[in-house]
């Protein structure tokens, strides 16, 4: 089958013949039909990632994915042949952008009736994010403010949906050209980046999602109510995500001291830090589908590309200037 892979980290993504993937007993063979992009696909390219997920080259890219059952393992209950559904596959098994991929059963949810292909696929990655940093670890509630950094962007505009779906106050930074936008998606609060400073214009936050890192996390820290918790996305990771990923006694102190300086500064301001790496959940995906068949969320495609031009998408990410996600089309 026809696939896009790495050979080395930092080298180009080609489209190459690949073997048909292994089918294990728990696992669903899927048609891919569409393929979302993330910063996680550059990323692993460019070797980010290396010491956390240490993949095997040469490697398929992709993380997110929506198409039609082909087959399915022995001991597979949920799903049969002919079944629509959409994941974000294991980190340790992806490759979405090919022609099939085996994935766990556990990872998958059947796609929402009421979407396109390609529309399923921009969502498990973000939609999975979303839901972990809000309600697993935000445990975000009527009435309380969170502030989503990036409303505009493939998480954040998920984000905000789903903020507003728990019966939050939310606050959102994008540029003054997607105002309108983030408004629309449930934004109360819009800051314009380029000429605002958030940490000036809010205050008593009980959460914030972080998608940036550096000088914005710490502002972030700031903006916090006592109590009140940030969650990073974009780094720096922590010791429970160390732990988490089971890494070894030297990796782990190496992230300790990546996130001792923030975890420092929010310990003096009352507040707390934690590293989010978003995990593949059928569970919480099937909780998102029931959300955007009911009509509380819809997914943001600014962009959609034939399989073919899997390259150039990637590359064109890098660009940004899109309001929600890329996708590649296999249909
Ligand atoms: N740890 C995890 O599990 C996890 C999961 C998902 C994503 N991530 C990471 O989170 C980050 C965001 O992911 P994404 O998919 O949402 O990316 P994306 O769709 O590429 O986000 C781009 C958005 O960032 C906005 N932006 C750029 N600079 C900004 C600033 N200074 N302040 C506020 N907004 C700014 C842009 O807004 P305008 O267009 O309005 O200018 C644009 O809409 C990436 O680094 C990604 O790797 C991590």
């Amino acid at each position: 089958m026809k696939a896009f892979v790495i050979n080395r980290y930092k080298g180009p993504l080609e489209q190459v013949d690949v073997p048909e993937p292994v089918v294990g007993e728990r696992d669903v063979l899927v048609q891919v039909r569409a393929a979302g992009l993330n910063q996680l696909d550059e990323k692993i390219r460019a070797g980010e990632f290396r010491q956390i997920l240490p993949y095997k080259l040469p490697l398929i890219l992709g993380n997110d994915f929506a198409g039609v059952v082909v087959r399915v393992g022995a001991r597979v209950q949920a799903f049969k042949p002919g079944d629509e559904v959409y994941g974000r596959p294991d980190k340790d098994r992806i490759g979405t952008f090919a022609e099939r991929i085996a994935v766990a059963e556990a990872d998958l949810a059947l796609k929402p009736a009421s979407i396109s292909f390609e529309e399923a696929g921009s969502l498990p990655l973000v939609a999975l994010t979303a839901w972990q940093a809000l309600v697993e670890r935000g445990n975000l509630r009527p009435g309380r403010k969170v502030l989503i950094h990036a409303g505009a962007g493939g998480v954040g505009s998920i984000a905000i949906q789903l903020a507003k779906h728990l019966g939050a106050r939310v606050a959102t930074t994008a540029s003054a050209s997607n105002a309108d936008f983030v408004r629309e998606l449930g934004a109360d609060t819009i800051i314009d980046y380029r000429s605002q400073d958030f940490e000036q214009v809010l205050s008593g936050y009980d959460l914030v999602l972080d998608s940036l890192g550096g000088e914005n996390l710490q502002k972030s820290l700031r903006v916090l109510k006592p109590g009140g918790k940030a969650i990073g996305i974009a780094g720096p990771p922590d010791p429970a995500f160390a732990r988490e990923i089971g890494l070894n006694p030297v990796l782990r102190l190496g992230i300790t001291a990546l996130s001792a300086g923030i975890r420092r500064r929010a310990k003096k301001l009352g507040v707390s830090y934690e590293f989010l790496f978003m995990r593949a959940n059928g569970d919480q995906l099937r909780q998102i589908t029931s959300l955007i068949d009911g009509g509380a969320l819809r997914p943001i495609v600014g962009r959609i590309l034939p399989f073919d031009q899997t390259v150039q998408a990637l590359q064109e990410l890098e660009k940004g200037g899109l309001r929600g996600k890329a996708v590649i089309s296999n249909a």
